[in-house]
């Protein structure tokens, strides 16, 4: 369509546009937000319980459809017919909250393995994308395990294999550490680091500030006035927006200001995200 456009200055892989939506008999959830997820981006969106966050994650990999607005991938309007929806789920990959509402076949493999063989692939090519994405997720020993003798930590990863075997460009998980233990998060968050080493672009739902500081280079902050997106350490040391949204500061913009304010923290510098760069910066 655009071509010349684009090719001067490259679209955003998957972007909402004055989008607004209602569940039926519902108030509007959102009204005329933009939002657009751009490459390579570790992308947080935060917002307290309700705020809509799940809503948006679901209009952006197109299991709901927006009432006014337009999702657009690559700058291209989105059909919602079978093509376009194809082309959707090639670029973009939900991972639900609860891998027990993702996970219906009876192993391991064979759940992953569900996309790609949706997508008409040849069986070789199936093949290649399950033991890569199992690799991914580190299970690939649990390939043949039935899903229901499964962990939690071990469904998620399976769920978020399913995703992977699909092999977008944008990864959308929402609120992936729930449930998990510090073990399973920090194992979660090593996997991340990989696949964005790879080239995926990854957008996160969370209400936990400290890991959106942490992870995010960018967030996006649900208020009840709108969306806000900015620079994560930016985004998160605004106590106004963050009071607005209904979350408490990250521990580390406190310590932050605590260190500066005792001359132990240049103005400049940044912050501690972990304590080990608390401990760090203590020394
Ligand atoms: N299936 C649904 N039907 C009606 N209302 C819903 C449905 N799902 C969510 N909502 C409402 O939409 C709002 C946003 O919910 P949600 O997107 O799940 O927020 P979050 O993921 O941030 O907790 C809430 O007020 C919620 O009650
Ligand atoms: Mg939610």
């Amino acid at each position: 369509m655009s071509g010349p456009a684009r090719s001067a200055a490259r679209a955003d892989p998957v972007a909402l546009s004055g989008v607004s939506f209602a569940y039926e008999e519902g108030p509007e959830v959102l009204t005329g937000l933009d939002f657009a997820v751009r490459e390579g981006r570790a992308l947080a969106l935060l917002g307290r319980n309700g705020s809509g966050k799940t809503t948006l994650m679901r209009l952006l990999s197109g299991g709901l459809r927006p009432s006014a607005g337009t999702l657009a991938v690559d700058g291209e309007p989105v059909a919602y017919g079978r093509k376009g929806l194809t082309r959707l789920r090639t670029t973009v990959q939900l991972v639900v909250q609860d891998p027990d509402d993702q996970l219906f076949a009876a192993s391991v493999g064979q759940d992953v393995s569900f996309g790609p063989l949706n997508l008409g692939l040849p069986d070789a090519e199936v093949r290649s994308r399950v033991g890569e994405a199992l690799a991914a997720l580190d299970i690939a020993a649990l390939a043949d395990r039935p899903t229901h003798l499964l962990s939690y930590g071990q469904r998620k990863r399976t769920a978020i294999a399913g995703a992977v075997a699909m092999r977008p460009r944008v990864l959308i998980l929402d609120e992936p550490t729930a449930g998990l233990d510090p073990d399973g998060q920090e194992r979660l968050l090593a996997t991340l680091d990989r696949l964005r080493a790879r080239g995926t672009t990854v957008l996160m739902a969370t209400h936990d500030v400290d890991l959106a500081l942490r992870w995010s280079d960018e967030t996006a902050l649900l208020t009840p006035d709108g969306l806000h997106t900015g620079p994560t350490a930016a985004t998160l040391a605004r106590t106004d927006l963050l009071r607005r949204a209904g979350l408490r500061l990250p521990w580390g913009v406190a310590a932050a200001g605590l260190l500066r304010a005792r001359g132990l923290l240049a103005d400049t510098a940044a912050g501690p995200r972990t304590p080990e760069e608390l401990a760090a910066l203590a020394d």
